[in-house]
């Protein structure tokens, strides 16, 4: 269907007054008074809607009358003109509307008022017509583009790393299984059931493309992996899915103080991408999600993240005034609320938390020789916690075996990433971006659920 996109007109609308156009899209607002009738019409390519302007005593009833409901899809054909008021400055008298697609009004559940987020999650396949979701997923959108410019420019290798996997890459047991068979009474042993399965062994849906990412980054210097990956991680929280979207550098030659600088690097290029790409999404969200928004994205822009140790974390927490749910002492996990306290009543900006004691960490991270910390941080922000995972990896074949003994790993399942210890070992460091909790801090959106168009978490798959 030939017709202009919306974000044409309304962004340079000189080009078209007086001239005429073909605009198509669904109705989000409708006014209506004798003389005559405002439709705004949304297609999808602005988060502005353009307004169509209907004369009733210049057209007869049947060239108007079948658009008309909130959520009705059509065709309007008309002359672009200069609005008599309004924010916009452009809008079009239509000389005639097709209806595509009728919407009944009493049924429709997106009407042109404040809905809750709650309630939208209910309807994922409708909810992507409201405001605030057209602006998540062109935020979206322009932040995979970011990442991918990020790293492309920079000479990284783009690796499509295996979705379906062997090995278990953060060793905390929270792969999802994947099987053809069921289990039955009939197997003697778990060992003789994997046998007999598709792949003939346990198999699951990746945790992270970080083991495969090392073998690609052992070959080709930088490279980066950019997808889905999958935690079978039991958790109600507003900041855990059990599929979402991770970038993850790997980068041969680089010790942690290295891929510190670049995670630093990246984050502020994305943001400052999405500021020039999406600046009336982001005053959306500024307005109507998180005020002050704007401002704390320039800051994060213009101003260097902190880093701590994470022996200084413990004893700026211990030191504290504030009563926290969870004891705190050296060799514990930092719970959300200790990192939401340090990111952002100690630093109110993000903060690299670096050098964790070894038990709380994955068997790949480098061994400091302290002999109780790794070459480990996390990257904590306002408002969301951690949303980067980084380390330096270890890159002495003793040690790795040591650290997997110690946490009684299957050894043989992971041969080949052991191998790379043997042949032609080098300092190697990488880390994990979660898309989602990145897009939760750049949108100020504060549930997870509602920056992926279908979320999928425990005990929720629409
Ligand atoms: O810290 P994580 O577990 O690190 C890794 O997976 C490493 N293998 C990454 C690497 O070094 N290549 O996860 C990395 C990031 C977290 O910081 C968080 O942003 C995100 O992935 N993440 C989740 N996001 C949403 N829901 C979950 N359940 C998440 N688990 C981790
Ligand atoms: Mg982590």
């Amino acid at each position: 269907m030939k017709h202009t996109d919306i974000a044409e007109l309304l962004g340079t609308p000189e080009k078209f007054y007086g001239r005429e156009v073909t605009v198509c899209g669904w109705v989000r607002n409708l006014r209506d008074s004798s003389n005559v009738r405002f439709l705004a019409v949304n297609d999808g390519t602005s988060l502005a809607s353009i307004q169509i302007v209907i004369d009733k005593t210049r057209l007869a009833p049947e060239a108007y009358e079948a658009a008309n409901s909130v959520g009705c899809s059509l065709m309007a054909k008309g002359r672009a003109v200069i609005p008599g008021g309004g924010r916009e400055k452009i809008e079009v008298s239509a000389d005639s509307l097709t209806l595509l697609g009728a919407c009944p009004a009493d049924e429709y559940p997106i009407q042109p008022k404040r809905h809750t987020l709650e309630f939208l999650r209910t309807l994922p396949h409708l909810r992507v017509r409201t405001n605030i979701f057209g602006a998540m997923l062109r935020v979206r959108s322009e932040l995979s583009a970011a990442i991918h410019k990020y790293f492309g420019d920079r000479g990284y290798v783009y690796i499509h790393t295996p979705i379906i996997t062997g090995s278990d890459c953060e060793g905390a047991g929270e792969m999802f299984r994947v099987t053809t068979q069921p289990w039955d009474a009939a197997y003697d042993t778990a060992e003789v059931y994997f046998a007999e399965d598709f792949f003939g062994r346990r198999a699951g849906l990746t945790v992270s493309g970080q083991l495969e990412g090392e073998v690609a980054a052992l070959a080709m210097g930088k490279i980066y992996t950019f997808g889905p990956t999958f935690r079978a991680e039991y958790s109600f929280t507003p900041r855990h899915a059990a599929e979402f979207w991770q970038v993850e550098p790997e980068v041969a030659f680089a010790e942690l103080e290295d891929i510190i600088e670049i995670a630093e690097e990246m984050i502020k290029f994305i943001i400052r991408h999405v500021m020039e790409r999406c600046p009336a999404e982001l005053e959306f969200f500024n307005k109507f999600v998180q005020r002050g928004l704007v401002e704390k994205l320039s800051d994060v822009v213009n101003n260097k993240f902190d880093v701590i140790t994470y022996t200084d974390a413990v004893e700026i927490l211990k030191k504290s005034e504030r009563k926290f749910n969870y004891p705190i002492e050296w060799g514990l996990d930092l719970q959300t609320e200790h990192e939401r306290y340090i990111a952002e009543e100690v630093c109110g900006r993000p903060v690299f938390i670096t050098h964790y004691p070894k038990q709380i960490k994955a068997f790949y991270m480098k061994q400091n020789p302290d002999g109780k910390t790794v070459a480990a941080t996390d990257l904590l922000v306002p408002g969301v916690g951690e949303i980067i995972g980084c380390s330096e990896r270890e890159a002495d074949y003793e040690k790795l075996i040591a650290a997997m003994t110690e946490r009684n790993m299957r050894i043989e399942e992971y041969k080949h990433y052991l191998d790379l210890r043997r042949f032609g070992s080098v300092p190697h460091s990488g880390f994990g971006l979660g898309l989602e909790r990145m897009l939760m801090y750049i949108t100020g959106i504060e549930n997870i659920r509602d920056v992926v168009l279908y979320p999928r978490t425990a005990k929720d798959l629409k």
